[in-house]
């Protein structure tokens, strides 16, 4: 657990940074800071390994004041990932992730084969070990930045906005296998972003900050959207918050899925028709996978693969109102696909049938 306790951060020329901030981040979660350019983020989070000192008030790791503690001491519990991975240029990646442990006293062998272990966890080939930072792209140099910060297994670890550098794509990668990665290791982590979307899709609990440096609100991803404290933070979360709190909403057995007649391919034209409701059919394999939906107008002989319409997605029951109602919507026949947890079909829903179970139970538990 880290705690801040009424800490308090004016720099010399009088800028109060962060104010009075009270705030915890629970043992083995992921809590993100977020809030608009210069509320003070960073410098919360620098406090926390005392690259800052506080004004006033105090940091404590797992109940023990870190004003008290040696400082290179401090610094080797917790992992630290920066913006632009912040790696050292002139060392290659093995040596850049092993940098802790060597200095730590471990043998160059051990500290080498524990490096290699931690590239494949962070998803880099073993062959980029003796290559130097500028031969790797943006995303895979923020890899190497995670698995630096995880060499001395920390039990925390702080990121600064640590999957900014990098496009959208690459970006929304980082993040889930980052999500996967903590889901094994169960650090207590801070990360800063300036990204309520990836505050929201990351934190177990998101913390609002305003600038002057106080906190706005705490609270899980779901809270923020359903019940925002104040207009600032109802703002900053978005005017699509409605819909996106659907995201968090669990859609198990709240909605009635109703049953799809199905034909495979090969069907000829007229079981096609005869199996159609509308002018759409779905089709799916011999393991009831769903492979598309046809209009079997359009087919004539045989039901083929180029009849496929592949447009809509489908969504697992045990998924959220957003994504069933998602489904629904991208369906071309309008009707979305709803499978279980090994994609077999289970049936179809329309959008009214999720808008109305949205109505029915507005308290729906939250889907994590
Ligand atoms: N060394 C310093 N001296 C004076 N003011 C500073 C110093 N470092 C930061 N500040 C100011 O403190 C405030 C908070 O800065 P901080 O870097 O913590 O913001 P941030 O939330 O991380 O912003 P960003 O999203 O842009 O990274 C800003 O107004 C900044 O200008
Ligand atoms: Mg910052």
């Amino acid at each position: 657990m880290i705690r801040f306790e009424s800490i308090t951060k004016a720099y010399p020329d009088g800028t109060v940074a962060v104010n009075g901030l009270d705030l915890e981040a629970p043992t083995g979660k992921l809590t993100i800071l977020v809030g608009p350019s210069g509320c003070g983020k960073t410098t919360s989070l620098r406090m926390i390994n005392r690259l800052i000192e506080p004004t006033s008030g105090t940091i404590y790791l797992d109940d023990q004041p870190t004003s008290g503690m040696d400082a290179a001491l401090l610094r080797r519990r917790i992992g630290y990932v920066i913006q632009h991975a912040g790696l050292f240029p002139h060392r290659t990646i093995v040596d850049n992730i092993a940098t802790m442990p060597l200095l730590l006293g471990e043998s160059r062998q051990k500290a080498r084969h524990r490096a290699l272990e931690l590239m494949e966890r962070v998803g880099l080939p073993e062959t980029f070990a003796n290559r130097y930072p500028w031969q790797l792209s943006g995303g895979q140099q923020q890899r190497v930045g995670v698995a630096r910060a995880l060499a001395s297994d920390p039990a925390f670890m702080l990121m600064d906005e640590p999957f900014s550098a990098v496009d959208p794509v690459v970006r929304a990668q980082l993040q889930e296998e980052f999500l996967r990665l903590q889901r094994e290791i169960g650090k207590t982590i801070i990360m800063v972003t300036h990204d309520i979307d990836e505050a929201l899709k990351l934190g177990d609990q998101v913390a609002v900050m305003r600038v002057g440096g106080k906190l706005a609100q705490m609270a899980t991803p779901s809270e923020l959207l359903t019940s925002p404290a104040d207009e600032f933070v109802a703002d900053f979360v978005g005017r699509d918050r409605g819909y996106r709190s659907l995201g968090f909403t669990a859609a198990a057995g709240s909605v009635a899925v109703g049953e799809e007649w199905t034909v495979q391919l090969g069907a000829s034209a007229a079981e096609a028709q005869a199996k159609a409701t509308g002018a759409w059919v779905l089709v799916v394999d011999a393991g009831r996978r769903p492979l598309g939906w046809a209009q079997p107008e359009q087919v004539h002989g045989e039901l083929r693969k180029e009849h496929l319409n592949l447009s809509g997605t489908s969504a697992q029951a045990s998924g959220t109102m957003r994504q069933l109602l998602d489904a629904a919507l991208s369906s071309p026949s309008r009707r979305g696909v709803v499978v279980n947890e090994h994609g077999e079909l289970l049936g179809t829903v329309t959008a009214t049938d999720v808008v109305k179970a949205i109505e029915a139970e507005p308290h729906l538990e939250t889907a994590r």
